[in-house]
């Protein structure tokens, strides 16, 4: 059997003040991540699909961010977008007992 992901460790939580992102460039990929303030942890990719805002800097609320440069909403958890129908590629975040952020990327095809 073969393994379809791989786990990457990111750093810290403290990387990521509550409310905010961080974008992080993991084989080849920029992969935003997200921490809200109410705790939860999502991964996107990191360039917003309209012209590549930076997501990690944008506004952070609830399971939402906000690009900053024009505007367009995307749920963290789905990726999807208003008002546009485009999706964000979304990924697997989760936390260690270390507090330690871990990322589960799928393995490419060969
Ligand atoms: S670049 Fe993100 S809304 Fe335009």
């Amino acid at each position: 059997m073969t393994a379809t992901e791989m786990k990457i460790t990111l750093g810290p939580l403290s990387l990521i003040p509550p409310g905010e992102g961080r974008s992080f460039e993991i084989a080849g990929e920029r992969i935003a991540v997200f921490r809200t303030r109410g705790g939860r942890l999502f991964a996107t990719q990191a360039d917003c699909p309209h012209r590549n805002g930076p997501l990690a800097d944008g506004l952070v609320g609830g399971s939402t961010v906000i690009c900053p440069l024009h505007g367009w909403k995307f749920d963290l958890s789905t990726g999807a977008a208003a008002p546009a129908s485009c999706t964000l590629k979304t990924y697997s975040v989760s936390l260690t007992d270390q507090e330690q952020l871990v990322l589960t990327l799928p393995v490419p095809e060969p």
